[in-house]
């Protein structure tokens, strides 16, 4: 599907993301973050934040001396982070993970919930976030299912995002390569992928 569709796609779901997460899944979100190497006062670009449901959980690592910048293709779904979240250090952008509108060597840290698998041009989308990320920043790339079950979810949810999946590790791990990124690292297993690298 094109970008176009997909994002009409997302614009079209923004209004009842809420209801995607149930309360397991907070669980699931207080553990993927607490995984996330991230110090009070860092600054986080959160990739396709949808409806910014990572947001409090970055907080309360970086605390209010650091910053987020909350990106999203899907207006909407930007319209909707900006009532969880408002006044504090954050910004939100509206714009493709492809071309981020971002100063090379911004970020700490970078996390991608739930979006890597919906992205068409993912060899680019890696290339900028890498090109974003400081030095010895940490990307993390997550989807809180396996990705077999995830392939699985979109194939039975159909339509849009009936084919989005993710890359086989071995693609995975060039793409990050290829754009400077060091110290790779992928789990995946049931409820969780998670591909992990460092800044180069
Ligand atoms: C499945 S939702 C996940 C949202 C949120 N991270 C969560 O876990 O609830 C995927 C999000 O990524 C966004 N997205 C998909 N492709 C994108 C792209 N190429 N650039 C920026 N955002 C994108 C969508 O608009 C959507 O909000």
């Amino acid at each position: 599907m094109s970008d176009q569709s997909k994002r009409e796609f997302f614009d079209r779901e923004a209004f009842g993301w809420n209801h995607r997460y149930h309360q397991d899944d907070e669980l699931e979100l207080q553990r993927l973050v607490e995984r996330f190497e991230l110090k009070p006062g860092g600054w986080v670009l959160d990739v396709g934040t949808g409806n910014g449901i990572l947001i409090p959980h970055l907080w309360r690592k970086i605390e209010h001396k650091g910053k987020i910048v909350a990106l999203d293709f899907s207006w909407n779904m930007i319209r909707e982070a900006t009532k969880v979240e408002k006044g504090r250090n954050i910004c939100f952008v509206n714009a493709c993970v492809e071309n981020l509108p971002i100063k090379t060597q911004t970020f700490d840290c970078i996390t991608c919930l739930a979006i890597f698998a919906h992205v068409n041009d993912k060899r680019g989308a890696i290339n900028e976030m890498s090109r974003v990320l400081k030095k010895d920043g940490k990307l993390y790339i997550a989807h809180l299912l396996g990705k077999k079950e995830l392939a699985e979810h979109h194939r039975m949810a159909g339509g849009t995002v009936e084919h989005d999946t993710l890359p086989p590790d071995s693609e995975m791990i060039d793409m990050m390569r290829n754009s400077g990124l060091k110290d790779i690292r992928i789990i995946d297993q049931p409820n969780l992928y998670l591909a992990s690298a460092r800044g180069g």
